[in-house]
């Protein structure tokens, strides 16, 4: 426990001085008032859309969802840089560098819990434009000497090809390559600008086996969702199909009788008369879970979401601002917030889940207030301090994204295990007095989820 304290003053005391100050005013995702556009232009995804209805016949949300965003050819991920204040929506890294820094430390922490194995994939899913992962390379480098002798390695699972390449350009330079196959596991490699193997993947079945630290900032939320409604005659699927009166138009549609969707999805005794079920994200939480298991890590998520009680929360963004979801697909982000209980639901025995906790009482647990006096004492400039207070407001206000955004972890039962008894000749328990009794034979704390006192 006590290397964890050590580590956490550390990082927080010490890394990168410098600060990156990155942060612009816009429009986080977290926020829905009204959903103003009404016109549906004619684009190139309406037209696939309404072929495929036309063809088949209404499709599920899950199934516009997919198509809207990440369509090989013509999807809102596959074509666009959404994040910024140019596009359609800003994200807790691109808004704070003390986000990503205190992630990093938290995968630190946990590798370190682990037992410091030899091998460290760290592994991120759809990594935006890098952000993150380049303040957590700058913790990393920075924590060489915790690192000690570990070979570490960036796994990215990225389905856009447009943002590998931000995430490259920002993350190595040019020191990367990227390779046509569409049969090798993976599809970019390079050496990022801190000298560490880095590789692109489309799927997490590709990323190598082995101890990993898994981390999903605002991944689960953009994942396909079905929508179903509870009717007199039971629950039914809402799909999308094309407006009758207007062909112009989508609108949404409940199907008559049930789907497979609307039987298998929807849990016995459920309570809520509208309900959104992600089974892609369930397919994720498995793996991770069974990857964890077999081969040791942790998993970090962090979207909006609920545990279990949200309702209708399908809702689109374009330009920092609400879009109709069913209005001219491919130019907006769509996305919807993540039911982490039925994640936990999952996820079953086979790990501990932590979470879902609120942002501002992880980053809290995590240090990000000293980690913010820290960087406001070494910064001379008014306008960087002035970015620092208001990045440090937005991620931890309660009406801002503090109370909006959860943190959810998977952990290997063994991590939360007592440490092994001290060796004969070191200091025992009862050399340390009850306190120490006490902390030696409690499991480590997983940091951010309870508060590491200094
Ligand atoms: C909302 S953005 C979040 C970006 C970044 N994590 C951040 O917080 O700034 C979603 C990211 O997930 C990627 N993505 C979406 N669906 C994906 C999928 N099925 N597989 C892999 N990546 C996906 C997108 O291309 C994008 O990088």
């Amino acid at each position: 426990m006590r290397a964890l304290y050590v580590l956490k003053r550390a990082c927080i005391q010490q890394i990168a001085f410098t600060c990156t100050a990155r942060w612009r005013w816009t429009q986080s995702r977290s926020f829905s008032n009204t959903i103003p556009e009404k016109h549906a232009p004619n684009n190139t995804m309406f037209k696939h859309l309404t072929s495929k209805i036309k063809a088949t016949g209404p499709i599920s949300v899950a199934e516009y969802m997919r198509e809207v965003l990440t369509n090989p050819v013509l999807g809102y991920y596959v074509k666009n840089d959404m994040l910024g204040a140019d596009g359609d929506f800003i994200t807790s890294p691109e808004i704070s560098q003390i986000f990503g820094e205190l992630l990093g430390i938290w995968c630190v922490s946990e590798w370190m819990a682990a037992g410091k194995p030899k091998e460290f994939q760290f592994v991120e899913f759809g990594p935006g434009r890098g952000s993150l992962a380049s303040d957590i390379l700058r913790v990393f480098s920075q924590l060489q000497v915790v690192l000690g002798g570990a070979t570490v390695s960036i796994h990215l699972v990225e389905v856009s090809p447009r943002l590998s390449e931000l995430q490259a350009r920002s993350l190595t330079g040019d020191r990367n390559q990227v390779f046509a196959s569409e049969n090798a596991p993976a599809y970019r490699q390079g050496t990022t600008s801190t000298g560490l193997p880095i590789s692109w993947y489309r799927s997490l079945d590709d990323v190598p086996k082995g101890f990993s630290i898994y981390l999903a900032h605002e991944f689960f939320d953009a994942l396909p969702i079905h929508k179903f409604q509870k009717t007199e005659r039971g629950w039914r699927e809402m799909m999308v199909d094309i407006d009758p009166e207007d062909a112009a138009r989508l609108r949404f549609v409940l199907v008559p009788a049930p789907t497979l969707a609307s039987s298998t999805l929807i849990q016995a005794g459920e309570s809520r008369d509208h309900v959104e079920v992600c089974p892609e994200g369930a397919v994720v939480i498995q793996k991770l879970s069974t990857r964890i298991v077999e081969d040791g890590g942790a998993a970090l998520m962090a979207d909006y979401g609920h545990d279990g009680t949200g309702t209708d929360t399908f809702r689109g963004f374009r330009g920092h601002k609400p879009h109709d979801v069913l209005s001219a697909p491919g130019t907006a982000d769509l996305t919807a917030d993540v039911d982490f209980g039925y994640l936990r639901r999952t996820a079953g025995d086979q790990v501990a889940c932590f979470g879902p906790i609120a942002q501002r009482t992880f980053l809290q647990n995590m240090g990000i207030d000293t980690r913010l006096q820290v960087l406001l004492r070494n910064c001379r400039d008014a306008s960087t301090r002035a970015q620092l207070i208001r990045g440090f407001d937005m991620l931890t206000n309660p009406v801002k994204m503090g109370d909006r955004f959860k943190f959810f972890a998977l952990l290997n039962h063994n991590r939360l295990a007592p440490p092994p008894p001290l060796e004969k000749g070191k200091l025992t328990p009862l050399h340390l007095g009850e306190k120490g009794k006490k902390m030696a034979l409690a499991p480590l704390p997983v940091a951010g989820f309870s508060e590491l006192k200094f």
